[in-house]
């Protein structure tokens, strides 16, 4: 979704703005702008498509003022295009917004009736003039921007400058995240705090309906009723660094090479050595209202506390979208096998409007990457207001999923890029298992042995995962001949039934190609039609109790035409025997062979979607990071 940044510093804002965004490319975005001072007024300019456009564009240009704002557009009102790009003007006002406003229609007629001149198709240019007309009146920026607040309605986060106020920067949010980095007689306001932290680790996050009024080095914080508020100032841990590719040609492919060591990162907090033997203990579901620093938690009172609150649970309900929601349904698995509670899994835009039975004995445990996928969030308000206990999974701490939800979990993964989901899925469906071994443990139904063998398989995975990378070098020169099949039919069976979806998904988003996840015994029911020698069958069947019956599967497809590559557990001859290809994973634990499965599927779509030359890391229509419903 769309990308913000905003800088008031010493520094040249333009050089700043392109740098921030460029962090933000990963979310998705069709084209991009700026308005910077010059001069004493301001300067604003815009290109469609890529970074590149722009910054070709201002090649050239001054801008010798101290304030600026950019921005990425991901379109949902009006075709991508220069005239519908961000920042929008009226009068003296520039203006950026992420986000949608649903009152938009209602805005646009009382602003054409008052003979305002419109641009743009886009919603956004309505606030600009919303915003003008009152600063024509007061020619104060920070009380325009209060008065319209509440004409708002929808999803935003909006950056405001006025071009006859070279130290002045207004923004506000209700919905999309925003950010405030605060830095050495500099300060930035953007969407991601990757887009500042460069430049600082002190962050400010907005909650919605604040406003923050930065004036020179001067920043205050106000409520939605106009009071002036104190806000906690968070510093964070990510390095720079983190974010750069590393001498990787992608993102994506930095982030698959990864999973070793953020699995490893996972698992760290939550496996503890006690009386010489290691135990699972889940720390940070501290039910509080604010997250809890790990450091400063006693381990075993901590995990005392932890249990009694785990065991109250009757029903269990996972939330999550995407690549999210998949790592969930492997959840659902863990959950009813080890803890014997009942798990539904849920989208979480189809949770939000089906009124879901919830009370105070339900926990809604939502999975999210960036803690900021609007209708998670709306599932966490919604569990909230019917009493439910929430808790979340969440990579990117602090962020608004993460603020909202009771409990807290952290996948500890590092910050994820690629705009298709990674290591971040494999963290997920780590924690899922840690989670479930503690639901069982709280309720006295893990045995020792059940333990010990969960966590010994969890922690051969790193290392396992070494195995399965080299499936790069594999699919970098199988991706030439899997190109010409006109589509891909992943199945798998109990836990790898969600791999087999996630793997068909990674396709889809990289590789735009039709791929379908299905569960392995609902081939007969649909699916077998669609089999013929152009079409390729990936079966993930490792070495557990369904294996016949997958085999079974595997055998009917390939007796319709069907070309197989099934993913199975070392070196089995009977599955290579029926394979065209055959990909082998090490011998696992039927609770880690979805991981282990998944990474090969990982590297056959971004090789496939590289050898056709798509962008890997920010493919055509997507967003990372989806804020709006
Ligand atoms: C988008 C991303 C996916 C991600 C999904 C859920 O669709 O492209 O990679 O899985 O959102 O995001 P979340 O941050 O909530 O995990």
């Amino acid at each position: 979704m769309c990308g913000i940044v905003g800088y008031l510093g010493p520094q040249n804002p333009k050089d700043i703005i392109i740098q921030g965004l460029k962090k933000l490319e990963y979310r998705g975005y069709d084209s991009a702008g700026l308005a910077v001072f010059d001069q004493n007024t301001v300067k604003r300019v815009r290109a469609e498509g890529k970074l590149k456009n722009l910054e070709e564009k201002i090649k050239g240009e001054t801008f010798t003022g101290h304030l600026g704002i950019g921005h990425t557009r991901w379109a949902t009102h009006g075709v991508p295009s220069e005239n519908n790009a961000h920042p929008h003007q009226a009068g003296k006002i520039s203006l950026v917004h992420n986000g949608i406003i649903e009152n938009y229609l209602e805005i646009r007629e009382e602003l054409k009736a008052a003979g305002a001149k419109i641009q743009s198709d886009t919603d956004s240019e309505l606030v600009a003039h919303l915003v003008s007309q009152l600063y024509e009146q007061s020619q104060d920026l920070l009380g325009s921007v209060q008065k319209i607040l509440s004409r708002l309605r929808g999803a935003f986060s909006i950056l405001v400058i006025a071009n006859d106020r070279p130290d002045e920067l207004v923004a506000f949010k209700d919905g999309p995240p925003l950010v405030v980095g605060l830095g050495e007689k500099q300060n930035f306001v953007v969407s991601d705090v990757q887009a500042a932290l460069a430049h600082t680790k002190n962050f400010v996050y907005l909650e919605d309906r604040e406003i923050v009024a930065i004036k020179g080095a001067d920043v205050k914080f106000y409520n939605s009723l106009g009071e002036t508020i104190n806000k906690p100032v968070i510093t964070l841990n990510w390095s720079s660094e983190q974010i750069e590719k590393q001498g990787y040609s992608h993102f994506m492919l930095k982030e698959i090479y990864e999973q070793p060591g953020s699995l490893a990162a996972t698992l760290a907090p939550h496996i503890v050595t006690l009386r010489a033997r290691s135990e699972v203990q889940l720390f940070k579901v501290g039910f509080g209202s604010q997250p809890q620093q790990l450091e400063s938690l006693n381990a075993e009172a901590d995990w005392a506390q932890t249990q009694k609150i785990l065991v109250q649970f009757e029903k269990i309900y996972i939330v999550a979208c995407g690549t999210s929601f998949y790592a969930g349904s492997i959840g659902k698995y863990f959950i009813e096998q080890l803890a014997q509670i009942s798990c539904e899994i849920d989208i979480a835009s189809e949770f939000r409007y089906r009124q879901p039975v919830l009370n105070s004995k339900t926990l809604v445990l939502t999975i999210s990457q960036s803690g900021e996928t609007a209708d998670t969030l709306a599932a966490i308000r919604l569990a909230k207001e019917k009493g439910a206990h929430t808790l979340s999974i969440c990579n990117v701490k602090n962020s608004t999923i993460d603020r909202e939800a009771h409990g807290h979990l952290y996948l500890n993964a590092g910050p994820e890029v690629g705009v298709a989901s990674t290591k971040a899925f494999t963290s997920m469906v780590t924690l899922l298992n840690l989670f479930a071994l503690a639901l069982a443990k709280s309720r006295k139904l893990l045995s020792s042995q059940t333990e010990e063998e969960h966590i010994h398989a969890l922690q051969q995975l790193p290392a396992q995962i070494e195995v399965v990378l080299g499936y790069d070098k594999y699919f970098a020169k199988a991706a030439e001949q899997l190109k010409a099949f006109k589509g891909f039919l992943y199945m798998g069976r109990g836990v790898n039934f969600p791999v087999a979806m996630e793997g068909a998904l990674k396709l889809k988003e990289l590789a735009y190609y039709h791929a379908e996840g299905y569960a392995a015994g609902e081939m007969k029911h649909g699916p077998l039609a669609l089999i013929d020698e152009k079409m390729a069958i990936v079966m993930i069947v490792p070495d557990d109790n369904l294996f016949e019956k997958s085999v079974s599967n595997l055998e009917e497809a390939k007796a319709r035409g069907g070309k197989i590559i099934s993913v199975g557990t070392g070196e089995n001859a009977r599955l290579k025997s029926i394979s065209d290809r055959y990909l082998s994973i090490p011998k696992a634990h039927w609770s880690t062979n979805p991981i282990l499965a998944t990474v090969p599927l990982q590297l056959m779509a971004f090789h496939l979607a590289d050898s056709l030359g798509y962008d890997v890391d920010q493919p055509r229509n997507l967003a990372k990071s989806v804020t709006v419903e």
